[in-house]
């Protein structure tokens, strides 16, 4: 039998539902947030992750799904959605007449990690993005909703993280008090950290090998060197953040693993997992848009893990699954012809109906409406047929009526849709 791949997921019937449920959840609050839905491709130029993540990244390095396509071109299935986003409010000029646009997408995600809990290879995140919106109050909102969402999924044991990571005005400075940190330990660092220190020494700050965080643990951090105005700028994003009661922590060593980053980062770390998980990350790209070809156009964004929500949703699948309204036992043939003509005009006005397609007895449909949760079942058998009248049965209350056949479907439609 053919397997699927190594790092892939099934989800199935049982766990829809609470997918469904939280992508519902999210669509109607970022709605009320203000944004807009956006649906890109899962595949790119190699080379808008390369430039806009960043050459000297692990995603980029060693983690992308990349090939050559039989025209020859470089494609990537996308690691993440940021750049794909970006690369469409540049492409469509999404920012002619007003540049600020908030835009929010949710789908797969494809990174070669190494398997293990909570890490796939096709992983999904629900994505927003806010474009043209330099001040910090956007920076906060996004927080202030990432934990709302969070709130409305019932998800306990979260933590807020934040960091800022500067600017280019202040960046080259730390850069060069961080290299003189790493000159001198040079032979503590990974191959991969040794060799990206031109590049970018930042990595080494997020490297996950042991004796590189050993050898940086008393590393320079950016938000110690801050110019005026990005401290300003975090100053009043945290403000703004305590104004709407979200606790959080700084965490100076939230650098995040893409290199389009800067000022404002931020992480919502659970500890439902087993150990700190990053259950969603984001934060402030200023100067991605100009970066891929578009104007000078600030940015901010956060992803959430799905896999990694839904794990931790305190919501049920059940709560968000939909029961049938409404069970047709029918019995022989001629009551399941008549019968499944009513069950079809039923669902196309939004009823709920279940029935059993192979002629059981009414004892063993009665059992199944039962299992299935179904409020009301409408038996019909030879006796009714001949008297012109259907029997509903109020599960909840063992109550049972007999409607005439003249006037059925309507008369069902409005009873059904009074129980919602
Ligand atoms: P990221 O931190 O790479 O950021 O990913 C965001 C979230 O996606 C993580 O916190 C985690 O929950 C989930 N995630 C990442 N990799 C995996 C995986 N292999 N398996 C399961 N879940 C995973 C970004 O992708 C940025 N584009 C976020 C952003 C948007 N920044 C600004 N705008």
């Amino acid at each position: 039998m053919i397997q699927l791949i190594r790092g892939f997921k099934d989800n199935l019937p049982g766990e829809s539902e609470l997918w469904q449920g939280v992508e519902e959840t999210a669509r109607a609050l970022f709605r009320d947030f203000g944004f807009q839905e956006i649906r890109v491709p899962i595949m790119e130029k190699t080379e808008l992750f390369a430039r806009g993540i960043g050459e000297a990244t692990d995603i980029v390095e060693k983690e992308m799904y990349t090939f050559t396509d039989r025209g020859g071109e470089m494609l990537t299935l996308r690691p993440e959605a940021t750049a794909s986003v970006a690369r469409a409010y540049i492409q469509h000029k999404l920012y002619a007449g007003d540049p600020v646009r908030r835009l929010f997408t949710i789908g797969p995600m494809f990174r070669r990690e190494r398997p293990q809990k909570g890490r796939y290879r096709q992983f999904h995140q629900i994505n927003c993005e806010a474009f043209g919106i330099a001040g910090p109050c956007i920076d906060a909102q996004l927080i202030f909703l990432l934990t709302r969402l969070m709130d409305r999924l019932r998800v306990a044991d979260i933590a807020v993280h934040i960091n800022s990571l500067g600017c280019p005005e202040c960046r080259p400075a730390y850069r060069e008090k961080l290299l003189a940190y790493m000159a001198g330990r040079m032979d503590h660092l990974c191959d991969d950290c040794r060799r990206r220190s031109d590049v970018n020494p930042l990595r080494a700050l997020d490297c996950k090998s042991g004796h590189c965080q050993k050898a940086m643990a008393d590393a320079p951090e950016q938000i110690d060197f801050l110019c005026k105005a990005c401290a300003d700028h975090f100053a009043a994003v945290r403000a703004s953040i305590a104004d709407l009661g979200v606790s959080y922590t700084v965490d100076k060593r939230l650098v995040r693993g893409l290199d389009y980053y800067s000022r404002t980062t931020f992480e919502i770390l659970t500890g439902a997992m087993g150990g700190r998980i990053a259950v969603a990350g984001g934060g402030r790209y200023d100067g991605l848009i100009k970066l891929l070809g578009g104007p000078d156009t600030p940015g901010i964004g956060f992803a959430i893990g799905e896999e990694r929500l839904v794990e931790i949703c305190g919501r049920a699948a059940e709560e968000f699954s939909a029961r049938p309204h409404l069970y047709i036992a029918a019995l022989g043939e001629d009551c399941f012809r008549q019968a499944f003509s009513w069950l079809c005009r039923l669902n196309e006005a939004g009823i709920r109906v279940e029935t059993d397609m192979s002629g059981r007895s009414l004892k063993s449909q009665m059992k199944r409406a039962g299992r299935l949760n179904a409020p009301h079942v409408l038996i019909f058998g030879e006796n009714e047929r001949t008297e012109g009248r259907a029997i509903l049965r109020d599960m909840t209350t063992k109550t049972q009526e007999s409607l005439p056949l003249d006037g059925l479907v309507p008369e069902l439609i409005r009873r059904m849709s009074d129980t919602g």
